[in-house]
């Protein structure tokens, strides 16, 4: 039987999961309602369905161990943003809140002496290295291209292609 704060904290840690589908998910349909922005849109529906198999990974780690994987209730998320880039500052924001929560449980796993949760959660540690890099890219793309229309236009057609990752 898993300790009990490990699994709250595992369990907090779906909760988190879950919210960053449903965040990415409001970027993929605010990114769809805009013109011409069809690629970002589709990132985001991608990497909401990332997310939401973290969330199941978690899930069945925790049942499998003989804890009990908790669905949680979730608040709105942000729905409208003033720019892209404001989304994707939001996007590596938000990687960058979850790197920490990670970062946090393979402490807790190495304060209660659950190395087998420990090992698990490496997938996770290497998992956020790939997501941290990816927000930043974009957003450094972003930042290059400032208000260039055909810019723009390239970063949403490319965005989905290569080594960027969706
Ligand atoms: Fe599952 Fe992108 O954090």
């Amino acid at each position: 039987m898993m300790n009990q704060q490990m699994m709250d904290s595992l369990n907090n840690q779906v909760k988190m999961e879950a919210e960053s589908s449903q965040a990415y998910l409001a970027l993929a349909s605010w990114a769809d309602a805009q013109p011409g922005l069809d690629g970002v849109a589709e990132f985001f529906y991608r990497q909401s369905d990332e997310e939401r198999m973290h969330m199941i990974k978690l899930m069945k780690y925790i049942n499998e161990r003989g804890g009990f994987a908790i669905i949680p209730a979730l608040s709105q998320p942000q729905i409208t943003y003033v720019s892209l880039k404001s989304a994707f500052d939001l996007f590596l924001k938000h990687e960058l809140k979850v790197s920490e929560s990670i970062n946090d449980l393979v402490e807790t796993a190495l304060k209660v002496k659950d190395y087998a949760t420990h090992n698990f959660l490496q997938w996770y540690v290497n998992e956020q290295m790939e997501e941290e890099r990816v927000a930043r890219l974009l957003n450094e793309k972003l930042e290059l291209i400032g208000e260039d229309k055909s810019g723009l236009y390239l970063f949403d057609r490319d965005i989905l292609s290569g080594k960027q990752k969706a």
